[in-house]
């Protein structure tokens, strides 16, 4: 890993499943369990935005109390000591790269520790937890504060995702790391930097999509497989 000359990482929920953060798809994945449609999309924000908060609030609840697992801590490692570019790009919002060591990244599907106002737009860093009332207002409005994380049917941050799409174009090697490979645009990135010419290996114990086009797969937990190589 230490010849190529730029490196991306591109990460899922499946890096924080030895954390204890639950995936979507698995066999106890969020969404065998939950209704995305009634939880994460604007309309049931508008629906029952008391609701979709109680959801998050339990998500920021469970995520507070993990900590990173050794996929996470290798990725940092990897950022620190390779030589070239290096860009993580994860769809997780739970925050565990950045508590890992990760400073170059970009988290295209948001951060459930950013609060938005649906008012006046501003946007902060809030870890109040339990929030006194549901939905949570605004300080200086007293709008309706919305999780900043991205929801179904809305468009992905577009600088984040610019920068993922560039770093995916020009990379020498890609590792892809516990993700499903199903949700779009994110699942196009492995494909692209495919198509430009990159090395591309998977971790994941469970074959995928992107499987039969990866140079390598490396079957097995992230946290298994990367924290063997620190
Ligand atoms: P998924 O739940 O779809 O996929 C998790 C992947 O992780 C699966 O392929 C598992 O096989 C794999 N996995 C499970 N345990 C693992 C482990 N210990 N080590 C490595 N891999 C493991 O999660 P994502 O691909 O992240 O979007 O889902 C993508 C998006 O769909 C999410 O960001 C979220 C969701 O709906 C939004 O909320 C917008």
């Amino acid at each position: 890993m230490d010849d190529a000359g730029s490196v991306v990482v591109l990460t899922g929920a499946g890096v924080s499943a030895e954390s204890g953060v639950p995936t979507f798809r698995g066999e106890d994945g969020l969404w065998r369990n939950f209704r995305a449609e009634e939880l994460a999309t604007p309309g049931a924000f508008a629906r029952d935005a008391k609701l979709v908060w109680e959801w998050y609030q339990w998500r920021r609840e469970l995520v507070a109390a993990c900590k990173p697992n050794p996929g996470h801590e290798f990725i940092a490692r990897l950022e620190r000591e390779h030589r070239g570019d290096f860009l993580l790009v994860t769809q997780n919002v739970d925050g565990l790269h950045r508590l890992a060591g990760s400073s170059k990244l970009v988290e295209v599907h948001g951060d459930i520790w950013q609060v938005r106002c649906t008012s006046c737009g501003s946007s902060r860093e809030d870890r109040t937890l339990p929030f006194p009332e549901l939905p949570p207002k605004c300080d200086g409005c007293g709008g309706l504060l919305r999780p900043g994380v991205v929801w179904f049917g809305e468009a992905l941050p577009e600088e984040a995702i610019g920068r993922a799409f560039a770093a995916a174009n020009s990379c020498d090697l890609m590792l892809v790391v516990g993700t499903s490979a199903v949700v779009y645009p994110v699942a196009y990135l492995p494909e692209l930097a495919k198509d430009a010419g990159a090395y591309v290996i998977e971790v994941n114990p469970d074959e995928t999509p992107l499987t039969p086009r990866a140079d390598e797969s490396w079957r097995g937990k992230a946290g298994e497989v990367l924290g063997g190589l620190l």
